[in-house]
Parts: C-alpha cells; sequence; structure tokens
C-alpha cells in the first residue's frame, strides 16, 4: 500500500503535492518524493524517511511547475533507499511515473528489458513500467499507457507524466484504489479523497481498468482496454477532514478490520503459481533442498503476532510435517532453547520493530540458526537482520489493536507451510493443492462475514456491562479464542480468558455461574463433539453461550444459546474467518463503553523496549 498524488493547474504543484501526501502519510511513510514538469522538463526530487524529509529536501532546492505526481511509499519490492523511492524515470528521463500495487510478473519483464540495454536504476516493480512506457511511445501517451498495460500483470494505480505532453496526467486504475478531484481550472489524482478535499470536494471515484486522462481543464474517463469513454458520476464529499482520513469509517480499527480482503489478497499476490498449483518465493534463500533437511523450527512472536505463530505451528505441523514449537519473544531469549543443526527459527512482527522479537531472533542467529521473518515493514530492523523475509502486504497497520496484519501473518504461514510441504514424499499433494485452492477464496469469504457485520453490534451491546468473558476453543479453535480475547481486554478493557476447552474442567470451570458469557468456536470436525460436551458443561453451570461454527454445521444452534456462522472452508483455514467476528465483537464492546478505540490506554503500537 502506498499513495499517490497528483495536480495539473495554475498553481505551484510543490506545496499542494506535498500536503497532499502528508494526507496519505497513513498508506505508507518509509519514503517519499514528487516530479514536477515546468513546461518542458520533469525534475524529481526524492528521499527515504518520511515527508518532512522530502520537504526540506525540496525546500532547499524548489521544484518549479504547475504540473506534478507525488508518491508516499509502503516498501513491497526492494528496501525504503532514496532510489527505490518513487517517482520512478525511464533511461531519458522524460517519463515519470508514480505507482500504487504490485506488479507480478516484474521479473520477467525486468529480464527482457536488461537484454534489449536497459540499465535499472532501482530494485522495484515499479520501475519496469517507465521503461516499458519510454520502449513504447508511439507519439500518444495515452496510446501507449494502454499498450504498456496489457503487459503487466497485477494491481496497479498509477499517475503518469511525460515530457512529450506536459500538458497531460494520465491516471489509471486496476485492483489499487485511485480518485480524481475536479477543481476550476485545476484537476488533482489521489489515492485517496483525503488528499486532495483541501482543493475541492468534487471527485471520480475511478473504477478498476478506468483510465482518466487530466489536463487544467479537463478530466475524461475511458476503458483502459476498449478505449471506450465511460460516465463517472461527480461526487460531492460532504465527511470532515478526520472522517475523510479514515475512509467514512469511524475508526481506524474498524477500517482495518475492512481492508482485510485486500491485505490478502496483496500477501498472496506473485506467491502463487496457478498453472502448477505451487507456491512459489522467488527471493528466499530457504530453497526446496534446504527445506528437505530442516528438522526443526521454532517461531517467536509477541502478543497478536504470537497467536498467528500458535496457528502458524499447527499449519506447518499439519500441512509439512516438521515439528515446531513456539514462543513468547521475551521468554524465548532468556530460556536457553536447544538448536538443532537444521533449525529454522521464524520470528513474526507486525512493525518489525519489537524489541524481544528483535533480541529473539539476534539469539538464534547467535546460535547458528538461519532466521526466517515474516513482516509487514520491509527494511524494518527484523527484515534487515533476517536471513529470508516473507512480507505481509497488509499496507500500514494505524490502530494499536492488530486486526489485518494478524490475518495476512496467517496467510503468511499458510504459504509457507504448503511452500515447505511441496514435493515432500511424506505429504499429501492433493490435500495440500486443495488448501492451496481453498486459501484463495478467504478474501471473497472475508467480505461475505464483513457484509453481514450489524449482528455482532447487537451482541457486543448485550455483553458491555459485564465483569469477564470467556473464550472456549480445541486445536486451531483455541489459537484463535487466544487472539479473540486480547482484542477484546486490549480495546473494551473487559477481563477475558481464551481457555482450550478441554481444560476448563480442571480449574476455571469454578469461575462460570449463572449468566457468564461464553464465546465458543467449533469449526473442527474431529473435535466437534468433544466441543459439544464442554459447552454442556458450562451451560449446566448458567453460561450464555454464543457458538461460532461454518455455516455447514446444522446442529450447533441446539446446545448454545446464539450462534454466529462463517462460511464453509478448508478446516485448517478456519481462523481466518472466525477471528472476524471475535474483532468486530472487540471493536464494537469498545464504541459501546465509548473507549478510544485507535488508541487504548496504556498501549502502544510499537513496542521497542523491553
Ligand atoms: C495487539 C497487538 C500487539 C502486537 C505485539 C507485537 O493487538 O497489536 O500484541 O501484536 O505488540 O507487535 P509486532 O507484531 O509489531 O511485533
Amino acid at each position: 500500500m502506498c499513495g499517490i498524488m497528483g495536480y495539473i493547474g495554475f498553481r505551484e504543484a510543490q506545496p499542494i503535492l506535498i500536503n497532499g501526501l502528508r494526507k496519505l502519510e497513513y498508506r505508507g511513510y518509509d519514503s517519499a518524493g514528487i516530479a514536477i514538469c515546468d513546461g518542458s522538463s520533469i525534475a524529481i526530487s526524492k528521499a527515504k524517511g518520511r515527508i518532512d524529509v522530502l520537504e526540506n529536501q525540496t525546500n532547499e532546492s524548489r521544484l518549479h511547475g504547475s504540473i506534478g505526481i507525488g508518491h508516499t511509499r509502503w516498501a513491497t519490492h526492494g528496501r525504503p533507499s532514496d532510489e527505490n523511492s518513487h517517482p520512478h524515470f525511464d533511461q531519458t528521463g522524460k517519463f515519470s511515473i508514480v505507482h500504487n500495487g504490485i506488479i507480478e510478473n516484474y521479473l520477467e519483464l525486468k529480464e527482457e528489458l536488461i537484454e534489449r540495454g536497459v540499465v535499472f536504476t532501482s530494485e522495484t516493480d515499479t520501475e519496469v513500467i517507465a521503461h516499458l512506457l519510454s520502449e513504447n511511445y508511439d507519439g500518444d501517451l495515452v496510446t501507449t499507457v494502454q499498450k504498456v498495460a496489457t503487459k503487466i500483470r497485477g494491481a496497479f494505480a498509477l499517475g503518469v507524466m511525460s515530457e512529450h505532453e506536459p500538458d497531460k496526467l494520465i491516471a489509471v486504475r486496476v485492483a489499487s484504489p485511485l480518485i480524481i478531484g475536479v477543481g476550476a481550472g485545476e484537476n488533482f489524482i489521489g489515492s485517496d479523497i483525503p488528499a486532495v478535499l483541501e482543493h475541492t470536494r468534487d471527485v471520480y471515484v475511478l473504477e478498476d481498468y478506468d483510465l482518466a486522462v487530466l489536463t487544467k481543464d479537463s478530466v475524461s474517463v475511458m476503458s483502459l482496454q476498449t478505449n471506450e469513454p465511460i460516465e463517472r458520476d461527480l461526487m460531492r464529499i460532504e465527511w470532515d477532514k478526520e472522517q475523510a482520513e479514515k475512509d467514512g469509517y469511524a475508526h481506524y480499527m474498524l477500517k482495518e478490520i475492512h481492508e482485510q480482503p485486500r491485505a490478502l489478497r496483496n500477501t498472496m499476490t506473485g506467491r502463487i503459481d496457478e498453472a502448477q498449483k505451487k507456491v512459489i518465493f522467488p527471493t528466499l534463500q530457504l530453497t526446496p533442498e534446504s527445506v528437505q533437511k530442516l528438522e526443526k523450527i521454532y517461531i517467536v512472536a509477541c502478543g497478536t503476532a504470537y497467536h498467528a505463530g500458535v496457528i502458524g505451528k499447527q499449519v506447518i505441523e499439519r500441512l509439512a510435517h516438521i515439528p515446531v514449537e513456539v514462543d513468547v519473544a521475551s521468554e524465548f531469549r532468556y530460556r536457553q532453547p536447544l538448536f538443532q543443526k537444521n533449525t529454522l527459527t521464524i520470528v513474526v512482527s507486525q512493525s518489525g520493530e519489537t524489541a524481544d522479537t528483535l533480541a529473539a531472533l539476534r539469539e538464534a542467529k547467535r546460535n547458528g540458526s538461519a532466521v526466517l521473518a515474516i513482516t509487514n515493514v520491509v527494511g524494518s530492523s527484523i527484515a534487515r537482520e533476517a536471513d529470508d523475509v516473507i512480507t505481509t502486504n497488509a499496507g500500514p497497520e494505524i490502530a494499536v489493536a492488530s486486526t489485518k496484519a494478524y490475518t495476512s501473518q496467517l496467510i503468511g504461514f499458510y504459504l509457507l507451510g504448503l511452500y515447505l510441504a511441496q514435493g515432500k514424499e511424506t505429504v499429501d499433494q492433493q490435500a495440500r493443492a486443495e488448501v492451496l485452492s481453498a486459501l484463495q477464496e478467504l478474501p471473497d469469504q472475508v467480505e461475505a462475514i464483513l457484509a453481514h457485520a450489524d449482528g455482532i453490534r447487537q451482541y457486543a451491546e448485550s455483553i458491555k456491562e459485564e465483569n469477564q468473558l470467556f473464550f472456549l476453543g480445541r486445536g486451531l479453535d483455541y489459537a484463535v479464542s487466544m487472539e479473540g480475547s486480547l482484542k477484546l481486554k486490549e480495546i473494551s478493557y473487559i477481563h477475558s480468558e481464551a481457555y482450550a476447552a478441554g481444560e476448563l474442567k480442571h480449574g476455571t470451570l469454578a469461575l462460570i455461574e449463572e449468566g457468564t458469557r461464553v464465546i465458543a468456536l467449533s469449526t473442527q470436525a474431529d473435535l466437534y463433539e468433544k466441543m459439544v460436551s464442554n459447552i454442556t458443561e458450562v451451560k449446566a453451570r448458567g453460561a450464555v453461550v454464543l457458538g461460532i461454527a461454518l455455516a455447514n454445521n446444522m446442529e450447533l444452534h441446539r446446545s448454545v444459546d446464539e450462534v454466529c456462522l462463517i462460511p464453509v472452508t478448508n478446516e485448517l483455514l478456519t481462523p481466518v474467518l472466525s477471528v472476524i467476528p471475535l474483532q468486530l465483537i472487540a471493536y464494537y464492546t469498545s464504541v459501546a463503553l465509548g473507549h478510544d478505540v485507535d488508541r487504548p490506554r496504556n498501549l502502544a503500537k510499537s513496542v521497542t523496549v523491553e
């Protein structure tokens, strides 16, 4: 996720672009840049770091002109650096582009361009587009962009500018958001409405495969594929600025919960070879050969990332038949873990900066273990120090309570588990292919759950006065219960506990009394009857139970007070779906209690101290 901005009009573009990028900083903030055309030539200024760094740089050396594009980056391909910052340009410097998304086939395009003598100046996927524009330019920027679009695959929102036609900007949307702001004698491109709101409240929201041509006095939208003109409705935005930054959602947490379908898709993008039904990680050092030698895996993380690891353990053990131990990072680093010769340590961290996880990574390396990081932040300390990195392309997570990072971490584990299982003789390859195919259905299934969030809001209303709550589950459901319980605690401040349902009668059952609220997850067929027995145990002591089960479960409603059904999927994948109602319960309970959802008391987003 990155933010893009464009301006064409009668004013100096530099301050407009920089202010617009500030409004988009929530989409990425590891580097920023602008390119401005003064009517004949394009000048570029870009820098690693926050927008302040770019602003200082451009204040010292201003770029003049009334047409320009800008970008604030959240690295996916290539670490944060001056060179990898956008805008990117071709070898002649006559084409400049900004891009939000991922070009899946960039490696093969890059190889072809290098064979034709093109010299690359960055490690990004985006740069291929600038060179392709230059190579294919036919005297018409619009048809050139259309031609290049047929060569690239993936997600791309683009802002394109060329010295050859300095009176226009081109905007393209394919699977990454893009809007056009319409002013008087000036027009704007933005990844999101807040970028333009200071200047206009009239916007077109582009749809996939729209191409827009902006001059200072006109905006025309056409089909990227057929060239047919398209009429989009001009929307009048009535939101205030704060609402707009949250895309109309009341809180970042709710916005991020709703961003999960996209985050999951982005985390899978470029990692599944459809033809061969295989997971591919082109840049991993962990080759199929070294995988065969792995004897043991440690997974180490904190908080929500640790909960993803608890699921990761079961996923890897079941899919790839490699023994896995999972540890809380603050314990791992001091417990003198035993490292065998062929041990892999997987560290999981949204921020990539958590002090305990980083220390655990270093401890593993000191003991000769290879380290693979699953992280959301390319260029973070953890990403830099690990031997291998699987990025979760969820985009920046602003709310303290993690949601989209967690489900994206789960996708990271599924992809890794499938990768480790590929070609292993002991693994049922048919079953592996089934998981891979069901995995790709998950984003749509999450969308379906989110479309019916209203019932969950009512449930949250009903628990807001409780002092305590229990989450029960077995196996994967227990692991998800841990995450549901943490979410509720951290933003609603209601005490809750997650319990392995079979452990209840060894102590905790004493806490169940008339009216105690219990959330029981039951998505695993082989554990279903056992789970029903545990539900009966708490109900017999007066508990009021909400059951969470797959939509094909026709029986659970007889054993509980209320049921929440989630779409049917492969049983290994249910955590990605069953956690969504739990995130929503925590969110709506916190709202009902009037708490500061995005900034809960005593907590910080990135814990860089021990
Ligand atoms: C809870 C939450 C925290 C983090 C933990 C690790 O919602 O967000 O428990 O998961 O602090 O942070 P990262 O993943 O950045 O290492």
